[in-house]
């Protein structure tokens, strides 16, 4: 059988993108979203399956087994500017789902959002992960997902992350520019996959108070424990295994799930470069380390100084 070429990214209003995004271009952006309609926002392989089976335990995890057993994850919460051929866009997966709220999940960066849910007012939920990990996430994701752009080797991988000619662009611009979006706009809740990661009960308490929701002491530990990164691996419904394009064999989509894995893949000197360009790229940002500024409770008011370290 023959194999279908890669596709190729090129430039679409100054962010590196390809054809399973702008395809579907003038309906994206006319996309008409509801007042409780909730997106979940992230750069790819922030954890924004996590987040999103999180938030569908959160809301639809009373419904009875078989939501949780028969709907893939990618169905409960489209991908809403997927634009594959052959197959229903996220737009039209999101318009066909008869749930409320809709979940639904977004890469995009915060300038191509469709301006409906800026109208609307949606809460939006934006998932940090820290940029060495995210790379090294992404690099891997590329190998297995034949949808994606070809990754090279990982030197030359990394270097076309550092400079944003990756899909989606840079990560630099896509954290940097939800963050400034978050100031003024008290409907998003910027989080961290590190939240996640090192205090989960910590991070659901505050995603809960940003939802209004109230769950009981015994539904948060129900929800944690399914949650968990090998529970997550084994479940066919989260981990992406239902997917043909996506070959598990080359790496699974529940790949490692830790924090600070880059250690084992930056050699010192791809360590010093993109420390390099990690402080030059973000040196008009306050954002500096989303991880640390939330785990130890400080506000927006308080950005560290010291250069992101996870
Ligand atoms: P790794 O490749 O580092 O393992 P996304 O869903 O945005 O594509 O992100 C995928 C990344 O999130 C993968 O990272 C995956 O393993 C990780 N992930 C998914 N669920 C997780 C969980 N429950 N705990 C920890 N990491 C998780």
């Amino acid at each position: 059988m023959e194999r279908s070429p890669r596709p190729a990214v090129f430039d679409f209003h100054g962010v590196c993108m390809t054809e399973m995004v702008t395809n579907n271009w003038d309906n994206l952006q006319n996309f008409e979203a509801r007042p409780d309609d909730i997106l979940i926002a992230a750069y790819p392989k922030a954890g924004c399956t996590w987040v999103s089976y999180i938030l569908d335990l959160l809301y639809f995890g009373h419904m009875g087994p078989d939501r949780q057993t028969s709907i893939p994850i990618y169905k409960r919460v489209p991908f809403l500017e997927m634009a594959n051929p052959n197959l229903p866009t996220g737009t039209e997966m999101t318009n066909q789902l008869t749930t409320t709220p809709r979940i639904i999940k977004t890469h995009l960066p915060v300038q191509f959002v469709p301006k409906s849910f800026w109208e609307q007012r949606c809460k939006i939920v934006y998932v940090e992960r820290n940029s060495k990990d995210s790379a090294v996430s992404y690099f891997h994701f590329n190998h297995m997902n034949k949808s994606q752009p070809d990754p090279g080797d990982w030197s030359s991988f990394l270097e076309k992350y550092i400079e944003g000619q990756v899909m989606y662009g840079s990560w630099f611009d896509h954290v940097t520019n939800w963050w400034e979006k978050w100031q003024p706009y008290s409907h998003i809740h910027y989080m961290s996959y590190e939240d996640l990661s090192l205090d989960l009960g910590q991070a659901l308490d505050r995603l809960c108070s940003f939802l209004g929701l109230s769950p009981s002491a015994e539904e948060k530990e129900k929800l944690a424990a399914a949650v968990k990164f090998d529970k997550m691996k084994e479940n066919n419904m989260v981990n992406y295994s239902t997917v043909p394009i996506m070959d598990q064999k080359i790496s699974p989509f529940m790949r490692k799930g830790k924090v600070g894995d880059w250690k084992n893949h930056f050699t010192v000197y791809q360590n010093e470069m993109f420390d390099q360009g990690h402080k030059q790229k973000m040196k008009n940002s306050t954002l500096k380390c989303i991880a640390r500024i939330n785990h130890f409770n400080m506000t927006k008011k308080l950005p560290l100084s010291s250069p992101q370290d996870l």
